[in-house]
């Protein structure tokens, strides 16, 4: 009987095939079932989106780390503070230079939480700022200023770098302006900025090893040489004259 076989066969076909999808039905459900990542509090700070996308700095930083640098690190930094700032809602609508500034008229319950997370937000928050694909050249008045003050931009750049180098563990390397536009290289450990001593940076690095470990590993010397072509010039011509205008935010 053709017919019955053929049902018989359907229906055979029908069970094999269920019994073969079965594990694979329940495997597909698993992962829908195991607990979600908790969605990032909510709050007033928020990651800036990046103005160029994540392999766009390759090869000298590479689409990997900068997926993970931003949207991770720098975002638990802003996940941190939604959470402190959910019972200290005066953070979210003050200045951040403000905060930053006056770090001892923030309760000691909160200090410390403040100091490395808000100091990470706007040192990530600069960061991103301050780096695009195709790099460039100083000039003009940061030119001027580089040869004033820092010895000419090849001197400044080996002595940025061997700064950098020297930082022991996490931290970052930056040139901070002054308000009547003086240059300094200086470094700061963790995540403190130069605005938490009343200066400001025009531009810094993060030697951080979430920057390039990934494809650096221990070569931080390798990495600080290579970010140089990701430096965003006319920014930080921006920044510049920003900070001699008493404007510069982060
Ligand atoms: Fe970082």
């Amino acid at each position: 009987m053709p017919s019955l076989s053929r049902r018989h066969f359907f229906g055979a076909a029908a069970g094999v095939a269920a019994f073969a999808a079965a594990p694979r039905l329940v495997f597909a459900q698993a992962p829908a079932a195991a607990p979600a990542a908790a969605p990032a509090p909510a709050g007033p700070f928020a990651v800036p989106p990046l103005a160029y996308p994540f392999n766009a700095l390759e090869p000298h930083i590479d689409a990997k780390t900068m997926e993970i640098h931003h949207d991770r690190h720098h975002g638990a930094y802003v996940a941190n503070l939604n959470t402190i700032a959910k019972a200290n809602p005066q953070l979210g609508t003050s200045a951040i230079t403000d905060v930053l500034g006056n770090l001892n008229a923030l309760g000691d319950d909160i200090k410390f939480a403040v100091r490395n997370n808000l100091g990470g937000h706007a040192n990530h928050t600069m960061f991103w700022e301050i780096m695009a694909p195709g790099g460039g050249k100083p000039e003009g008045e940061v030119l001027a200023a580089i040869d004033k003050d820092l010895g000419g931009l090849e001197k400044f750049q080996t002595d940025f770098n061997a700064a950098g180098g020297r930082q022991f563990g996490s931290g970052w390397v930056f040139v901070t302006v002054a308000k009547d536009g003086k240059l300094a290289i200086e470094t700061r450990p963790n995540q403190d900025n130069p605005i938490m001593d009343g200066k400001r940076a025009l531009l810094g690095n993060d030697v951080w090893e979430h920057a390039y470990y990934l494809n650096y590993q221990n070569r931080r010397a390798d990495y600080l040489k290579a970010w140089w072509n990701t430096v965003n010039w006319s920014k930080v011509a921006e920044r510049y004259a920003a900070a001699k205008a008493g404007t510069l935010g982060v």
